[in-house]
């Protein structure tokens, strides 16, 4: 049973330590009832939640935050509760709030506001459903045989590469590239800005000045694409795109903030969680073994992954549009709440043992692809991806083991989506495959 020592204490803020020194101390000495805490909290290691979360889940699970934009709101950190607030009808998306939780410091509020994630019903609802049949699993599973084909190739240019090989370029990110440039309609000329000024958009700590750059860099690539579709439509979802808006569907603004999310959301998310299945079953021999040795457990394996992986730190801000009681605070009308998903899926009551990776666990109901009306819409896309990319590394790469000691790792610790900058890996020549 959990303790719930929070429910009947007072608020009382107070001034919290710098972010920057949060980072270095690791954060592991701000138990919270009652008191403001800075978010983002910096993870001991790649796997491990911040270890105040299980503090915050068990003892206070509702804690008042300084987000790095310097609004203050709430953390959520237990699954239910996370889970609970996915669909609830008492919360906005939308960043103009005063009171929206951003996460990274140069955040403006003009940053793709027309995006699905930043909107409410009954736009949302219309303007998802628009593209919604993109995103069917019969639509998801049309691609299957390309993508196997286009793993198939890649890992065979990879796999005689001088090694020692970074898997995160020379694979992880390659995948999303390819299969996001089909589904959309992007050529890949375009995705060296794309995914440089996407590296920028997600960092915690880029400058607002910088995060503006790297925005207005890829608004103005999306001019192009959207002239190019425009010229030539193809039956991709870019091209379908425009054409609502060419029927007046659309808005300027919602198209171009559609097609940034798209790109954005497709591709780094997708990359990290490869890479990171990777990693994660690497420092876990026998569930590689066990893997390796039954490919029926795959698909689960996926979801275990996903959850033990937990790439996107938390879901989309929220911000109150009526007072929320929870365990015994008030949330109140224009506050922003972050809900943690890497918290939720590190919840034992939901997981047991949830520090661990199993690959036969039941973590189907995990929370990486978020929950309720604003739940991943590409999620399907993920999971092929997951599949045939993680297979082709784990079975087509004899011996495959990391090149550098664990803590030699480059990790993103700075950015809302969790990764790797690096991955260098060795296998064995002599009897590849
Ligand atoms: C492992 C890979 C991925 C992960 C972990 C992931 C995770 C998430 C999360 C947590 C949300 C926010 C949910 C919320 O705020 O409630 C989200 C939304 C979204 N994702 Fe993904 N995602 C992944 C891959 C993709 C792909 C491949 C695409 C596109 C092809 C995509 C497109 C989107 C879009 C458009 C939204 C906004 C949906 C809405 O607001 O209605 N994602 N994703």
């Amino acid at each position: 049973m959990r303790a719930t020592s929070v429910d009947d204490q007072p608020a009382t803020a107070i001034t919290p330590k710098s972010y920057e020194e949060q980072q270095m101390t690791g954060n592991d000495d701000i138990i919270s009832p009652g008191i403001t805490n800075r978010w983002p909290v910096r993870r001991a290691d790649i796997f491990q939640e911040p270890e105040i979360y299980a503090t915050l889940r068990s003892e206070a699970p509702i804690v008042r935050a300084t987000f790095p934009s310097g609004k203050e709101g709430w953390i959520l950190t237990r699954y239910d509760d996370v889970r609970a607030i996915g669909r609830d009808k008492r919360v906005s998306s939308n960043q103009a709030n005063p009171g929206f939780p951003h996460a990274y410091q140069g955040h403006s509020t003009t940053l793709a506001t027309g995006s699905l994630m930043g909107m409410d019903a009954p736009t949302h609802t219309e303007q998802r459903r628009m593209i919604l049949s993109f995103f069917s699993d019969a639509r998801v599973q049309s691609y299957r045989t390309q993508i196997e084909e286009f793993v198939d190739r890649l890992i065979e240019e990879v796999r005689v590469l001088p090694q020692p090989v970074d898997l995160v370029e020379a694979y992880a990110l390659r995948v999303p590239t390819w299969l996001s440039g089909l589904i959309f309609g992007v050529p890949a000329s375009m995705y060296d800005v794309i995914i440089d000024r996407t590296a920028v958009r997600v960092s915690y700590t880029a400058s607002p000045k910088k995060m503006q750059q790297a925005t207005d860099d890829l608004q103005a690539v999306i001019a192009e694409l959207i002239a190019m579709k425009r010229a030539e439509p193809q039956d991709d979802l870019f091209s379908f795109i425009v054409q609502q808006h060419d029927a007046g569907l659309l808005s300027h603004k919602d198209t171009t903030d559609m097609m940034q999310l798209l790109i954005v959301g497709g591709h780094e998310s997708t990359a990290n969680a490869i890479a990171l299945s990777i990693l994660a079953l690497l420092e876990n021999p026998d569930q590689l073994e066990a893997l390796r040795a039954d490919r029926s457990l795959l698909k689960n394996a996926i979801e275990e992954l996903l959850r033990y992986a937990t790439t996107n730190q938390t879901i989309f801000g929220r911000v109150a549009t009526d007072d929320i009681e929870l365990h015994g605070q008030t949330i109140k009308k224009g506050e922003g709440i972050r809900a943690l998903i890497l918290s939720a899926n590190r919840d034992e009551s939901m997981f047991p043992n949830a520090g661990r990776l199993d690959i036969r666990r039941d973590a189907k109901r995990h929370l990486a692809f978020g929950f309720g009306p604003h739940v991943c819409i590409g999620q399907g896309y993920a999971r092929l991806e997951l599949e045939v990319a993680l297979w082709a590394a784990i079975t087509r790469l004899p011996n495959l083991r990391l090149a550098v000691p664990h803590d030699e790792l480059a990790v993103r610790w700075d950015a809302g989506v969790h990764g790797l900058d690096s991955l260098p890996a060795l296998w064995d020549m002599a009897d590849a495959c």
